[in-house]
């Protein structure tokens, strides 16, 4: 591909191509990400930041949303994440996602945090996340995702949940946009 093609060109061409909706496992898109945690990203403490691993969970996510969705996706939310360990310097943070399930134009991908001691090769699970991801066209508009089919009793249990925490966030949602009104018509009255 010539380089200095424009992105959006890029992307118009692979969307005139037609895309493939038929249903795809969970297992075709799973993805992995690895980091080794360096002092440019510790706190005052020597500790990683938090931001830090929630960009990588943020990364390691859109991997598994892109390679399922085969198309550019965006960020909709961020379900509540805990941090159950620190991570030290030297400790190597591996993430995993995988697509919990399909709804129309968004999907759940779930992201565990694994922190590793390469010394002692001790591994702890520092976090988990849900994220939603709306997959979208050269204009970022939504556009339809493929269906995943769950082939585990694992996949099956994620797919099931994922449909209760769809209907929790999109409640969170409604409120987040009446509260953005109605602070925007204060901002407009005063
Ligand atoms: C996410 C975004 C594309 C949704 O666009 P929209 O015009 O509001 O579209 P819709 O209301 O039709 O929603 C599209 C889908 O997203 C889902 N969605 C939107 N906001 C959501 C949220 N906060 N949480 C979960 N799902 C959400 C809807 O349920 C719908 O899913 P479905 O088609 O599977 O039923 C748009 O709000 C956006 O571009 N936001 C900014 C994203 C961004 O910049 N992220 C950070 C950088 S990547």
């Amino acid at each position: 591909m010539d380089p200095n093609t424009p992105v959006r060109s890029v992307l118009a061409a692979s969307q005139t191509a037609g895309r493939d909706l038929e249903p795809r496992p969970v297992s075709a898109s799973q993805s992995m990400l690895a980091e080794l945690a360096l002092p440019g990203d510790a706190n005052n403490w020597g500790f990683l930041l938090g931001g830090k691993v929630m960009h990588l969970v943020d990364v390691c996510g859109a991997l598994a949303a892109m390679k399922h969705a085969r198309c550019p996706v965006v960020t909709a939310s961020a379900d509540s994440i805990n941090f159950m360990h620190p991570v030290q310097m030297n400790q190597l943070i591996t993430l995993k996602s995988s697509v919990n399930r399909v709804f129309h134009t968004s999907l759940e991908v779930g992201v565990k945090v694994l922190v590793e001691d390469v010394m002692t090769g001790a591994v702890k699970h520092t976090t988990s996340a849900y994220l939603t991801f709306v997959a979208i066209d050269e204009h970022g508009r939504p556009v339809p995702v493929a269906p995943v089919t769950p082939e585990t009793e694992e996949e099956l249990r994620r797919f099931e949940e994922a449909g209760s925490r769809r209907e929790y966030r999109l409640a969170l949602r409604r409120k987040s946009r009446q509260k953005a009104q109605e602070s925007a018509q204060g901002e407009n009255d005063s």
